[in-house]
């Protein structure tokens, strides 16, 4: 078999509290990858539907990523191989649930199994990262890391990287809306301040150990009152427009609480069950409708496997 098809899908990072350390992967939406093997080395960018993407190899974060893992395979080998991408983005680059993960995660997820499985995936995942680097500035693992593992993760640390998965509540839903609005991550990285208060960090520590808890107690209520950002978010509000208002309306009628997803402009809310967060959702359509801003809603659960394998080709 010379080929295969991904299916990679969207992803939450920060989950409110935990700034580039805590991420969740979506069902939907998911970018479609299909990947070959090929005997000319290099990669070959056949096409990309659905956006458009950087021409220049070097600014293409699926590119860098896999040149990442080939650079690697290759080392020390007779035979030296390449690849042939197609890539079907339905996660729109710039909206803030993890269209550069996707693409960065599923295009080395799917190398390795062609490969016969050469990397693990704490590998893979440093190989996604460098994908990262190059869309936002910064090698950050809290997308990829759940797109990856699927589910709920967390990084305990950069250097050395050390990731786990976290426990999934079974009834965590989510509402998502993404107003097409570009926020450019670097740009949502560079407003936010390097130093914070004592008093913040408490605040700040004391809600994710606490959100860690409530997720392995399957504890709602406790998840609820640890969505809480007293560092980022305050910052970044700004950059969306009726931020507050969605969060006010959607907690009235039932979410357990949410914020803003990655570095925005995509804004989340988690709920008990499908049915209170079909509800969210329809709340987020009621609050953009007068805005005169495009935007696009989602109701997902947690996609506890992550990227996946579809078919051989
Ligand atoms: N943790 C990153 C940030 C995620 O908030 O800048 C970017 O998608």
């Amino acid at each position: 078999m010379n080929g295969i098809k991904i299916l990679s899908p969207a992803t939450v990072a920060n989950f409110v509290c935990g700034f580039d350390i805590l991420g969740f992967s979506l069902q939907f939406p998911f970018d479609e990858i299909f990947l070959y093997k090929s005997n000319d080395p290099g990669i070959r960018m056949n096409r990309i539907y659905g956006s458009k993407l950087p021409e220049n190899p070097n600014k293409n974060v699926a590119f860098v990523a896999l040149q990442a893992l080939l650079n690697k395979y290759n080392n020390n080998k007779n035979k030296i191989i390449g690849f042939e991408l197609e890539l079907i983005k339905n996660i729109h680059p710039g909206s803030g649930i993890g269209s550069s993960a996707a693409s960065a995660a599923g295009v080395v997820f799917g190398a390795n199994i062609l490969l016969g499985n050469p990397f693990n995936t704490m590998q893979l995942i440093r190989f996604a990262m460098e994908g990262e680097r190059v869309s936002s500035g910064t090698a950050h693992a809290d997308n990829v890391s759940p797109a990856l593992l699927g589910g709920i993760t967390l990084v305990r640390s950069y250097q050395p990287l050390d990731i786990t998965k976290l426990h999934c509540p079974r009834e965590l839903w989510v509402s998502i809306i993404h107003p097409k609005i570009e926020i450019k991550t670097s740009d949502a990285r560079n407003i936010l301040k390097q130093k914070i208060l004592m008093t913040d960090a408490i605040r700040q520590l004391g809600n994710i150990g606490a959100l860690v808890a409530g997720l392995y107690q399957e504890n709602y209520e406790l998840i609820s009152r640890s969505l809480e950002d007293v560092i980022v978010e305050p910052i970044r509000a700004i950059l969306i427009p009726a931020f507050y208002e969605l969060k006010i309306k959607c907690k009235k009628i039932g979410a357990l609480g949410g914020g803003i997803s990655g570095s925005g402009p995509s804004v989340f809310m988690l709920s008990k069950g499908n049915y209170t967060a079909k509800k969210v959702t329809e709340m987020m359509n009621r609050v953009y409708d007068p805005l005169r801003i495009d935007y696009k809603t989602y109701t997902s659960p947690i996609n506890k496997k992550g990227v996946q394998c579809i078919k051989m080709i």
